[in-house]
């Protein structure tokens, strides 16, 4: 399946897809998701088969507008209507109790269900003209790297999908923050570019940090986000003992790293990233899979600061590396 080039016919024959039960690959801000009709139980069945993935692991909706909360949870808190209003269209999904007409396939069985405006004008674009929700995962195979270029879900999931609308590099590169909002305690599922303190200050209070109590939600899993090259995280002097070792044995080895004592490596495979958290992650992604592509021995990535700001970045390093 050949990237498609957006316009409004493109945007109406994805919509029509969408409404026959489909599958259309959307580009959002963060990463491109594999939607559904998420009102259509044998459409979001589609997904599981085309990723390869668990039918516990649920999905998020997406919407074109925050008042379609209410199509989809109940019980909605104030603290909801805040974040949408502060944070919509944009890189936060919440958990909410979901209405009983919300299909158990898109929610894993669970009584909840994640909910997100996207912003990028064609995901928009395309959600108005079809007039519903949207149910899409990461566009990538389980376990696998998320895809923030069209072609990636090209070279992933082939005709396993029926359109994929090319809407250029992703802006932000990494998936959105969750935030469970069904407990009087809110608590952060999954880091990403809306920071702890970002909802904390728009919410007054404090927010928790998912720890390792059980919450079926797949980026949680300890192998997640992964290259299928075995990965490596370690700080700088770690990583160039790691490199002589590990050249001196004759292995093939690639670096992913972003400070300037890094930057002249004699490393054929070195991929050097920006120093600043958000172009470092807009470009994570894809440089991992560059790596991978080159089918190496190992990949060396060097390890962030243990800042806030770095808090989404660090969590998807941890999990796709070893
Ligand atoms: O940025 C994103 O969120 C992207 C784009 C496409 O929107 N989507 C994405 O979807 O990352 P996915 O399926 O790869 O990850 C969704 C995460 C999973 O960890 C899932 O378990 C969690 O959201 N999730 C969905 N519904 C949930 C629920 N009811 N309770 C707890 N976690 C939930
Ligand atoms: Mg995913």
């Amino acid at each position: 399946m050949t990237p498609t080039a957006v316009n409004p016919q493109s945007i109406e024959q994805a919509a029509a897809l969408l409404r026959q039960g489909k599958l259309v690959a959307i580009p959002t801000e963060t990463v491109y998701g594999l939607g559904a009709d998420a009102a259509n139980p044998e459409a979001v069945a589609k997904i599981f088969a085309a990723k390869g993935r668990p039918a516990d692991h649920p999905l998020i909706v997406h919407l074109a507008y925050a008042l379609q909360i209410k199509d989809w949870a109940i019980d909605i808190p104030e603290a909801a209507w805040r974040l949408a209003s502060e944070f919509w269209p944009g890189p936060l999904t919440m958990v909410l109790r979901k209405k009983a007409s919300v299909p158990l396939a898109v929610t894993g069985g669970q009584d909840t269900v994640a909910l997100r405006v996207p912003n990028n004008p064609v995901a928009l674009w395309l959600l108005r003209v079809f007039d519903g929700g949207i149910a899409a995962p990461s566009a990538n195979r389980f376990g696998r790297i998320s895809p923030t270029l069209a072609q990636h879900v090209a070279d992933e999931l082939g005709d396993a999908v029926d359109c994929i609308l090319d809407g250029g590099p992703c802006s932000v590169g990494l998936e959105s923050t969750i935030i469970d909002l069904t407990d009087s305690q809110s608590t952060i599922l999954r880091p990403g570019r809306i920071s702890r303190s970002q909802l904390e200050e728009v919410l007054q209070r404090p927010v928790g940090l998912k720890s390792q109590h059980k919450i079926r939600a797949p980026g949680m899993l300890a192998a997640h986000y992964a290259p299928a090259t075995p990965a490596y995280l370690c700080e700088s002097g770690t990583l160039l003992n790691l490199f002589d070792e590990q050249c001196g044995q004759g292995k093939q080895v690639g670096v992913l790293a972003f400070s300037p004592e890094l930057s002249a490596l004699p490393c054929e495979h070195l991929l050097h990233l920006p120093a600043k958290a958000e172009a470092y992650e807009a470009a994570l992604y894809s440089a991992l899979r560059k790596l991978d592509s080159f089918g190496l021995d190992s990949i060396l990535v060097e390890q962030p600061p243990a800042m806030e700001e770095w808090a989404a970045v660090n969590d998807r390093l941890g999990k796709a590396t070893l």
